[in-house]
């Protein structure tokens, strides 16, 4: 039995994509495919952040229904599928199934059953999540709590996922042990609000933190790095801070989500935090760390965002000088509270576009500093990929802060750590020497 599987959106449905994977290899002996036409199943793992994947989830459908093989079934997972539920296949009849982006450790149940539609948000899938890919290589992802409790006025992921839920830190340290056993060198901790872990277990739990946990995550020998994503900047207290900035293992990379820089459309969304908030915990972050890499995500276009507003973001923008940026146009979301804004409201679509290309623009300029600037810096790299073949000799890896970096002429062993200088920036993209020995790889 052969699987297609299309993924969008976040990190989280990648996640649960690689556990549906799994669960499907270990318990029906699937395999996996890049073809839909040769494909038994046929799966879309949706997301439904914005409109657009949403609308076009329809006529994606409609391709697959066309191209599949007879009798081959199509499943709609994710949050899209939280999200329409049973009016997905009124919409599309050839779809087979629906499985909730809360659900997916049900997957080996729906495909037995005709039509199924599993959305359930209150379902408590917090202790199913673990099922893992049987090729892992040097990096995996472990979800630390399910669903979100803010309600940021723009965003409908708590309508598709629910409550959070933390996942017990004794399971989730007993299954980081297994992955390390399995040659597991990253990993990467999952959670729509990474440091609010804890708030809630599904039972009688010891208290505990994200701090503390990533105190005890770090402690397992073999691992050697640790990254997550994504903490709140409400939640960014100075022992988290101090943790991030002391502890050795954690790579210090760190993903800050503004979504705007403006206080007064902060308090619109419902973020929480402040403009001078905002600033004041990069400050903190960036006495302790001055190299750090910051990424973070923006929403232009909010309702009623003005000219002086926007002028704000761009502010932060210049201020924090992010290294990675993931900006957006608002887009109007059902099940939201600013969706039920007057029209009136909303910013006129070309303004819109018109901002996101200047923040875009003004992000670009940063990176092309920045990456010169980065000319002889030293970086400790994990190697995760390399090359000798066809004329081509190479290593590739990332820094602690998360820039790639690759390294001609060597072939370093997957998942060792080198000490690499940068020597050249090539439109962005950084080229380094090793300098300290990291063992070779035998031929
Ligand atoms: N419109 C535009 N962007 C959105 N995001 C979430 N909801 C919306 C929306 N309605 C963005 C936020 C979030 C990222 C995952 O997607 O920036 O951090
Ligand atoms: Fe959406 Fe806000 Fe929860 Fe992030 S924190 S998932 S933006 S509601």
């Amino acid at each position: 039995m052969k699987l297609f599987i299309q993924t969008l959106g976040c990190a989280m449905n990648e996640r649960d994509s690689a556990h549906i994977i799994a669960e499907l290899q270990h318990k029906k002996h699937y395999t996996l495919t890049d073809n839909a036409k040769e494909a038994d199943l046929i799966l879309i793992n949706t997301c439904s952040v914005r409109q657009k994947p949403e609308q076009k989830l329809f006529s994606e459908i409609g391709q697959f229904a066309k191209e599949k093989k007879q009798g081959a079934k199509i499943g709609i997972c994710g949050c899209t599928a939280s999200h329409l539920g049973s009016e997905i296949i009124k919409k599309a009849p050839s779809v087979d199934f629906v499985l909730g982006a809360r659900n997916v450790s049900k997957i080996t149940e729906v495909i037995e059953r005709p039509k199924a539609v599993e959305v359930d948000i209150d379902y408590d899938d917090s202790t199913y999540v673990f099922q893992s890919p049987q090729t892992m290589g040097i990096k995996a992802m472990l979800n630390i709590s399910i669903g979100c409790d803010k309600q940021c006025s723009y965003c409908i992921v708590p309508f598709t996922r629910g409550k959070e839920i933390s996942i017990p830190q004794d399971m989730l340290i007993k299954e980081a042990r297994k992955l390390v056993a399995n040659g597991i060198k990253e990993l990467l901790l999952l959670g729509q609000n990474v440091n609010h872990y804890g708030v809630r277990f599904s039972h009688t739990h010891p208290k505990t933190n994200f701090t503390q946990l990533l105190r005890e995550i770090s402690k397992i020998e073999g691992l050697q790095r640790i990254r997550f994503t994504s903490p709140h900047p409400l939640h960014m207290d100075d022992e988290f801070l101090e943790e991030f900035a002391c502890n050795p293992k954690i790579s210090k990379s760190i993903h800050i989500p503004l979504q705007s820089g403006s206080t007064r459309i902060l308090k619109m969304m419902a973020r929480g935090y402040s403009k001078e908030w905002y600033l004041d915990r990069i400050a903190k972050l960036k006495s302790l760390v001055p190299d750090v890499g910051i990424g973070t995500d923006i929403i232009v276009g909010f309702p009623t965002e003005s000219d002086q507003d926007f002028e704000d973001t761009m502010e932060v923008l210049s201020i924090v000088e992010f290294d990675t940026l993931y900006s957006f146009v608002y887009s109007p979301r059902p099940h939201t509270r600013a969706f039920e804004y007057d029209k009136s409201m909303l910013v006129d679509a070309r303004v819109a576009k018109e901002r996101l290309a200047r923040l875009q623009n003004a992000h670009k300029q940063i990176l092309t500093r920045k990456a010169q600037a980065e000319i002889g810096n030293l970086h400790s790299v994990l190697i995760e990929n390399h090359k000798d073949s066809d004329g081509e000799c190479w290593s590739e890896g990332r820094s602690d802060t998360n820039k790639l970096i690759r390294i001609i002429g060597e072939k370093a062993p997957i998942g060792s750590i080198c000490q690499v200088r940068v020597v050249k920036n090539d439109g962005g993209s950084l080229f380094g020497e090793i300098i300290d020995s990291c063992d070779k790889e035998e031929k």
